[in-house]
């Protein structure tokens, strides 16, 4: 693009973007999932304009901590009533250790289909845990495809989903129309991160949920991203209801799992202040020069879920720009020092996050047959 060109775009967007940033339905600033230069940043989204800016602490809008008054534990169990699926979260568990048994390897995986999972369907849009990022068709049969799955956060990212959907299918069997996918993909986090911590992690998973009837692609962009600041990334679970601390125990996940070296390849070559310089050349190495290339996240213990992660953010060693923000967090240095802290904290914070369940959607819920489609479609 010519200079000229380029400036009258860049002028333009100044205009633009910052009623871009307010409208729903228009999400340039794609909250951290997209790098843009500080300038460009700038003009888009100035500060005050972006919906994901951090409101101050004492903000009367910070939504009240989850509650999930309505869950319940050891929910299907209850004999007599219409929820009474006993073999229901061992059905859960069977499936996941299946699948991790067959390929050790895999159980990232496995941690990915059931947690990340978990992660982005409780964390995008108020609805909280209702399975809609399952969804690959919705009640709109108009765009069969713009569902949380295709938005850009998760697109080539969520994957596993096979792991729930033969969850699902064993339920069936056993219980048709009884228990949820929301419920599923929640017990599967629960066993997903005590079998890949070796048991030093067990989550009290409450049950009750129900399913979502939509799904919207561009309700992603609520998610932070690898790109997202300190600032945003608390604002984010802020706005959930989450705390700082609660944020910062949960990325402890990123001990696990794989990412693509596009979401850090800006990284490279190294700043010497944010990553260490060998760490960096082996990443060079693996990524060569290939956006969708996979390395593991914890170069340490990379299928072992434990507090690792933080001991590599205090070396510099970590992937994304959102992870190297936490450096200046307090609780890091608790966590990498203090494993069995963060393993306590890290258990009552996904119960936090399954407790996200929004009331209007369980309203509005169901207990779907399949988990990728809606009833009735
Ligand atoms: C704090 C904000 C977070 C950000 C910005 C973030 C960002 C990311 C990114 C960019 C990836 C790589 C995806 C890819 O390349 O395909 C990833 C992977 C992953 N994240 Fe997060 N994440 C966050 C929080 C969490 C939380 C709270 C959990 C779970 C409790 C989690 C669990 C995972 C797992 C398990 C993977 C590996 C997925 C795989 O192997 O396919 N993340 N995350």
């Amino acid at each position: 693009m010519a200079k000229q060109q380029l400036a009258v775009f860049i002028t333009l967007l100044a205009f633009v973007g910052p009623a871009a940033c307010q409208q729903k339905g228009l999400h340039i600033c794609f909250n951290g999932w997209l790098k843009v230069p500080s300038l460009l940043s700038y003009l888009l989204c100035p500060p005050g304009s972006r919906t994901t800016n951090p409101p101050p602490t004492s903000s009367p809008t910070t939504p009240a901590p989850p509650s999930g008054a309505e869950l319940s534990y050891d929910y299907y169990n209850n004999n007599g009533s219409s929820s009474y699926c006993p073999s229901a979260e061992s059905l859960v568990k069977d499936a996941v250790k299946k699948a991790i048994d067959m390929d050790p390897g895999h159980a990232a995986n496995i941690y990915s289909s059931s947690t990340e999972i978990f992660v982005c369907d409780d964390m995008v849009n108020f609805q909280g845990c209702d399975a809609s990022v399952l969804l690959n068709t919705t009640t709109s049969k108009d765009s069969p495809t713009d569902t949380e799955r295709e938005g850009p956060p998760n697109k080539n990212s969520l994957r596993g989903f096979e792991v729930i959907d033969a969850a699902k299918a064993a339920i069936e069997a056993a219980c048709p129309r009884t228990v949820s996918c929301a419920d599923i993909v929640a017990f599967a986090a629960r066993d997903a991160s005590s079998l890949l911590s070796y048991g030093s992690i067990n989550i009290r998973m409450a049950g009750g949920r129900l399913d979502g009837r939509v799904s919207f692609a561009n309700e992603t962009d609520q998610l932070p991203g690898p790109f997202s600041s300190l600032a945003q990334l608390q604002s984010s679970f802020r706005e959930k209801g989450l705390t700082s601390d609660e944020m910062v125990t949960l990325s402890g996940a990123h001990s696990i799992g794989k990412a693509h070296c596009g979401f850090f390849s800006d990284r490279l070559p190294p700043n010497p202040s944010t990553m260490d310089y060998a760490f960096a050349t082996e990443l060079e190495v693996k990524c060569e020069d290939n956006e969708a290339n996979m390395v593991d996240q914890d170069y340490q213990t990379a299928y072992v879920l434990d507090n690792k992660f933080y001991e590599n953010v205090r070396a510099n060693k970590v992937l994304f720009d959102s992870d190297d923000a936490l450096k200046t967090v307090r609780e890091v240095k608790q966590n990498a020092e203090y494993p069995e802290i963060w393993e306590r904290k890290f258990e009552k914070a996904m119960e936090n996050l399954g407790r996200l369940v929004d009331v209007k959607s369980r309203r509005e819920g169901e207990i779907r047959e399949t988990c990728w489609r809606v009833n009735g479609y």
